[in-house]
């Protein structure tokens, strides 16, 4: 097939004889054009990595790796046609001494071979030994954890061992769009450095690695061996169906079982979290039935038979778009004597500003079925976990120490997540928080996130410093950081006293402006991002986002962290939070602070600038 249509292309140029067009040839390797949308590259030299190179706006090429004339994996990328936007890097090692060939297939656009040799990535495709990951983009983050290169979207399979905190995450290494769904690894032993590790688990037979959980077999029920780490995750090929991969060197390399599937439905079902049920000893799993709005409650004794239990959600909450992500926990109300179980429920779109948000239920579970708190009309109230645009797939880490429940989740939006000004990499994590519970007035328990411990570890210089002040409608003025691009933590507490509203604003000299709003009446906080910058790449970034206080007595203390590309507020220690991205023309250098209709008190300003992850 592949040489017909060579040859017909050769033969519908007039070529006389049938010889295979090859351009001049990258560095180590041969290419032979076979037609207008197929070419074979061949390895010729030695290198770690075939360097393929990428425009963002084309359609995906697909590409057959042979080795040995064997088919072993196929992997998209939009290899460059008219310029090159950035490079992502083909390991070779594991085919080190064999032959390889890329059978490519380009998207359709071309008429005739000699055009198609025109291709940009022709010209850059070649063997290197080393890649470039360096931390150079403007909107990169300095503290928060991102790809290397490359797109990620939802955290998975996060597990604590051995005092490392285990990340995987949905990872494109082709390209910094959806695709070529992997499991990227990272660990960090503090939440601030992270080291990147080897993709974890690859595309196979059934398909793309979605989303999913870890836990670590404590009792080796699974029969890998004792603490053996257990993914479950879904296999996502012409279905979603769940699968399950152990792994014997503490998540580095995992081996998939080779008979998965472990859990098919015949609907869409996918993102399972997997947890040791121990009043009942044995293992649970949250799967979300995700067209039907519904989560499904497993239990196996062995992570590999899996026995439907319940289901929860029809018709509750939010509906409008697909459940996803979901995860079942157990926490204490804090004050009080009591725990409930939280069950988070990940939705695309129909968040709470358009687009990905986080809901949860809370409620109570019998180890079978989760019952589901109402309020005092009867009703099921939806809840929010985070009021901000940007903060989508949370789920928690498995097996954290000292009963910690600590969420993590994706700082993007399936609205535009693919469209960010970035180019090498898309989207970070968010900083990692700690869930609690708490009662609010109206009687209804709610979800805190606050920033985990330590992120305080982040802290460098104390750049402000400012104790009671009065506010009133002529604005404080206060200069950021200047130092790592005005990357900082602001911490500081507000009396609202007799004003209705206190402002606070970041901005630049260029003009951009965050701008944030406490409204002491309706007990709410706004987050303008409007005028934050670049905000025209896509209709649904500009956005005012607002976010109850659940507090009656006009105070608020709000810690806000201030990354190159992000801004992430919590307030009242957590009881409200809101992630939304920014992408300022320059850093922000000042914070502005005025009250309306009448004087307020800030106090406790203070304002520290951040070391850089390493
Ligand atoms: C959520 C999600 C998951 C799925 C994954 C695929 O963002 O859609 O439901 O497993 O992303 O990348």
């Amino acid at each position: 097939m592949k040489i017909t249509t060579g040859l017909t292309a050769m033969m519908m140029l007039g070529c006389s004889a049938l010889l295979p067009i090859t351009s001049a040839a990258a560095e180590g390797v041969e290419i032979n054009h076979l037609g207008a949308n197929n070419t074979l590259v061949r390895v010729k030299g030695d290198g770690r990595y075939l360097i393929l190179p990428v425009q963002d706006s084309r359609d995906d090429a697909k590409i057959n790796v042979l080795v040995d004339g064997k088919l072993v994996e196929t992997i998209y990328a939009r290899l460059a046609m008219s310029k090159t936007d950035y490079n992502v890097p083909f390991d070779l090692t594991p085919y080190k001494g064999h032959d390889v060939v890329l059978d490519i297939v380009t998207p359709q656009g071309r008429n005739s071979v000699r055009e198609a040799k025109e291709d940009a990535c022709w010209k850059g495709i070649g063997l290197s030994d080393t890649f470039d990951v360096s931390n150079k983009e403007k909107y990169r983050p300095a503290f928060h954890h991102t790809p290397l290169y490359g797109w990620m979207n939802d955290p998975n399979g996060m597990f604590y061992k051995d005092g490392k905190w285990h990340l995987y995450y949905q990872y494109n290494p082709y390209g910094s769009k959806w695709q070529n769904l992997s499991w990227g690894h990272s660990v960090s032993s503090d939440f601030i450095n992270w080291e990147h590790l080897p993709t974890a688990l690859v595309p196979d037979g059934l398909g793309y690695i979605f989303s999913g959980s870890c836990a670590i077999d404590k009792d080796n029920t699974a029969g890998f061996g004792k603490d053996a780490v257990i993914a479950l995750y879904t296999s996502a090929g012409t279905s979603q169906m769940q699968s399950l991969a152990s792994s014997t060197d503490g998540g580095t390399t995992f081996t998939a079982l080779p008979a998965n599937p472990v859990i098919t439905l015949e609907s869409e079902a996918r993102d399972p979290k997997v947890f040791w049920n121990d009043d009942t000893k044995e293992w649970n799993l949250v799967l979300a039935h995700a067209l039907d709005h519904e989560m499904l409650i497993f239990k196996s004794p062995d992570m590999k038979n899996w026995e439907l239990m319940s289901s929860f959600g029809n018709g509750l909450g939010a509906q409008g778009g697909v459940w996803e992500c979901p995860d079942l926990f157990e926490l204490p109300v804090e004050g009080t004597g009591e725990s409930k179980w939280v069950l988070l429920c990940n939705i695309n779109p129909d968040g709470p500003f358009g687009g990905s948000g986080t809901q949860y239920f809370v409620g109570d579970y019998d180890g079978k079925t989760f019952k589901v708190d109402t309020d005092k009309d009867g009703n099921v109230p939806t809840k929010w976990l985070d009021y901000g645009k940007d903060h989508y797939a949370t789920v928690s880490w498995s097996d954290a120490p000292n009963d910690r429940r600590t969420v993590i989740g994706w700082m993007s939006n399936w609205q535009y997540a693919a469209e960010v000004p970035t180019m090498q990499f898309r989207s970070a994590n968010t900083l990692p928080r700690e869930m609690g519970l708490f009662r609010a007035d109206d009687g209804q328990i709610y979800a805190s996130c606050a920033p985990s411990p330590e992120l305080e570890g982040m802290r460098g210089r104390l750049v402000q410093k400012v104790g009671k002040t009065g506010l009133s409608n002529k604005s404080r003025s206060y200069s950021l950081p200047t130092a790592n691009d005005g990357i900082c933590e602001i911490l500081l507490d507000i009396e609202a006293r007799k004003a209705k509203v206190v402002k606070l604003s970041l901005s630049n000299k260029l003009g951009d402006t965050v701008l944030m709003k406490y409204d002491a009446e309706t007990r709410t906080l706004s987050f303008d991002r409007t005028k934050s910058g670049i905000v025209d790449f896509s209709e649904g970034f500009p956005a005012v986002t607002v976010t109850p206080t659940y507090e009656s007595d006009g105070k608020i203390s709000l810690r806000l962290y201030v990354d190159r590309s992000s801004i992430e507020l919590f307030g009242n220690n957590g009881r409200f939070v809101m992630t939304n991205l920014v992408f300022p023309n320059k850093p922000y250098t000042e914070l502005s602070i005025s009250s309306e209709g009448g004087n307020a008190r800030l106090s406790d300003l203070k304002i520290f600038s951040l070391t850089p992850s390493k």
